[in-house]
């Protein structure tokens, strides 16, 4: 990636992290009241730490089209709340049961398990509420459809679904296309729903997104392996997160299938494919490169 590219991520990154961590903090004061808890468990969930991906890839397809920031900032936040909610529940016990999180306690261990769980309720919920206030868009329909968008990726069809799978994998063999299929649904779901939803925001046609949506399809994979690369070869300080556990846990990642060289393979090859979808944008465009290629570099 060349120097530029990678200084304008790094900026854009730290730009969108900072705008996040406002929004939250002014959509999340603790009330004087009996949900002061709920609140303070979602703040310590959604405030500060993380890559903000999410958000990221929101702000760069909607400026593609030159959506208005504000708006696509609202965007961005409810897509980052439904990620934050995934995060707090895939960390409970009876899921992966971890105690560290973007370099702090877990939801849980810091505050319960029943506020993680309802914490995570939140989240989930004022993700939507976000893309349903007409303050993220005028038009209605637009509104409509990114909550369709957002509930079809997050839903049975897309994250939970994943998770499922990924529970199952625990005691089941799959095959590489099933594995696949796990990884899409797990996380490249959401990933897509970013990039959806920015083009939604866009006002772009179906015909209009088949160049992103394959980014998209992409992008989700590879950053699925490139997690499952960190979760062998990762740092904890830097991920701020416990690693070497997917074996341990017996789960089912492109890495127990075909070893950690065939996986890095396979991870850079998406990321070119992904790239490659993108050739009918020019520099406008750089943004959305450049995240491709630190989704499969990256230490964190
Ligand atoms: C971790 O996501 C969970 C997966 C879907 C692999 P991220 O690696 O984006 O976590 P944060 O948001 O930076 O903490
Ligand atoms: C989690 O995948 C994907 C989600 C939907 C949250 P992982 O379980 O591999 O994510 P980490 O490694 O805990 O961040
Ligand atoms: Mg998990
Ligand atoms: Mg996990
Ligand atoms: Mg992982």
């Amino acid at each position: 990636m060349p120097a530029n590219n990678n200084m304008d991520l790094q900026l854009e990154m730290s730009r969108v992290a900072s705008a996040v961590d406002k929004q939250f903090d002014l959509m999340l004061v603790v009330p004087d009241d009996a949900r002061a808890q709920l609140f303070e468990t979602m703040r310590h969930a959604a405030i500060g730490g993380g890559k903000r991906l999410r958000p990221l890839l929101v702000m760069a397809t909607s400026r593609l089209f030159n959506v208005d920031e504000n708006c696509a900032l609202r965007a961005a936040t409810a897509l980052e709340a439904l990620h934050v909610y995934s995060l707090i529940h895939d960390d409970l016990p009876c899921m992966d049961d971890d105690d560290i999180r973007r370099g702090k306690p877990t939801a849980h261990k810091a505050y319960g398990e029943a506020q993680a769980v309802l914490a995570g309720d939140a989240l989930h919920a004022l993700a939507f509420e976000l893309l349903a206030d007409e303050n993220t868009h005028s038009d209605p329909f637009v509104r409509a459809e990114m909550v369709a968008c957002l509930a079809k990726a997050a839903g049975p069809s897309g994250m939970a679904g994943g998770q499922m799978m990924d529970l199952v994998a625990e005691t089941a063999t799959f095959d590489l296309p099933t594995v696949t299929r796990l990884q899409q649904l797990k996380t490249g779901a959401l990933i897509s729903a970013c990039i959806e939803i920015g083009s939604i925001l866009g006002r772009v046609p179906v015909e209009g997104r088949t160049g992103l949506r394959g980014y998209a399809h992409n992008l989700g994979l590879a950053f699925q392996i490139a997690d499952d690369i960190l979760d062998v070869e990762g740092d904890e300080v830097l991920t701020g997160k416990a690693l070497h556990k997917d074996e341990k846990a017996g789960k089912q990642t492109f890495l127990s299938l075909m070893g950690l060289d065939r996986a890095k393979e396979q991870a850079q090859m998406l990321v070119d494919q992904a790239k490659s979808h993108l050739n009918g944008y020019g520099e406008e465009a750089d943004l959305l490169r450049a995240i491709a290629e630190f989704t499969v570099q990256r230490d964190r």
